[in-house]
């Protein structure tokens, strides 16, 4: 049998991250939202694209839970968007209440199901997601790292006039300004990046990475990025659905983890099909240390003010 995907918000993100998922024929897909019509009418118009890809699958829409349930996988992307001049933290009580009764819903009806959460402020979503489930925190992850980090590669190409696809790099801390790029991980096929290009320019690039998801609300005026943040989804779900066993930057519970307890932010995990497989620790200098610290005491901060 085919496995089952819900996605949580037929908005931009959820709407593109169905089309992808359906487009390889990864999954059944269901696109869930509370807007009338608005999933039943995408996932209808992406089910009438599979033929053209050549998929299979079934891509429905709907407004019931019920019609979720049993899903191998949940994406959380319902909530709202950011505008020009909000932080992703500016969302925080809005999308609480969404990300929330989400949750709830999930529990109930898909209760062996793997969530990633993409809603922001995503670290703190994921958080609230993993309480209010109550599932082991293996199988509640959330979307931010591999965002960055393809942001990150995408300005260092264009830089070194390379192919992105032969960089490689990571992104450590809360999917927020104070994300933590370390160039002292990142690669052109293995050459360090910090033996190609000056400090001054790394740190340029590591500047617009922390911009990335501002830079692009600031120039579509209403709403966030979209494309690379569904990219970036697809990639997660994809190693879990067929185990892939992927070296990926995501939020992740540590309990103790990098000196960090009972917090989700993001750090290098394997992702199978267990979910969150093992955090992989990186043995980090002294000033990546403080900046990583500084960057989970913003995500706690957050989780503070929810009170969880
Ligand atoms: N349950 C289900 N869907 C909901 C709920 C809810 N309680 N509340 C809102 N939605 C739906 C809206 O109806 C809308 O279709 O969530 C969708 C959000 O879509 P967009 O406004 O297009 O937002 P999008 O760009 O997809 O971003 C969603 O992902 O990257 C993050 O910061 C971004 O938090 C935002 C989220």
């Amino acid at each position: 049998m085919r496995k089952k995907i819900t996605i949580i918000g037929a908005g931009n993100v959820g709407a593109t991250t169905a089309q992808l998922t359906a487009k390889d024929g990864l999954a059944d897909v269901v696109l869930f939202d509370i807007a009338e019509g608005v999933p039943q009418g995408k996932a209808l118009d992406i089910a009438e694209a599979c033929p053209l890809w050549g998929s299979a699958v079934s891509v429905t829409g709907s407004n019931s839970y019920d019609d979720t349930a049993g899903s191998d996988i949940v994406v959380i992307t319902a909530g709202f968007p950011r505008k020009p001049h909000m932080s992703r933290d500016d969302l925080l009580h809005a999308n609480a209440n969404v990300v929330q009764s989400a949750s709830e819903a999930i529990a109930k009806t898909s209760p062996d199901a793997i969530i990633i959460v993409v809603t922001n402020p995503m670290d703190a979503m994921a958080q609230l997601s993993w309480k209010t489930t109550e599932f082991s925190c293996r199988r509640v992850m959330g979307m931010g790292g591999i965002l960055d980090a393809s942001r990150f590669r995408s300005f260092l190409a264009w830089e070194m006039s390379v192919s992105p696809v032969d960089i490689e790099t990571m992104v450590l801390g809360g999917h927020g300004d104070q994300m933590v790029p370390l160039p002292r991980f990142t690669t052109v096929k293995g050459i360090q990046v910090t033996e190609i290009l000056k400090k001054k320019r790394v740190d340029a690039l590591i500047h617009r990475t922390r911009n990335g998801g501002a830079e692009i609300v600031g120039l579509l005026k209403s709403g966030s990025a979209y494309y690379a943040p569904a990219a970036a989804t697809y990639q997660m779900m994809r190693s879990v659905l067929l185990d892939e066993k992927r070296l990926l930057p995501c939020a992740a519970y540590l309990n103790g983890e990098y000196g960090v307890k009972d917090l989700y932010v993001g750090v290098p995990v394997i992702l199978g099909k267990e979910g969150v497989e093992k955090v992989v620790e990186l043995k980090l200098t002294k000033e990546e240390k403080v900046m990583f610290r500084e960057s989970c005491a913003a995500v706690r901060k957050l989780v503070k003010k929810l009170g969880i």
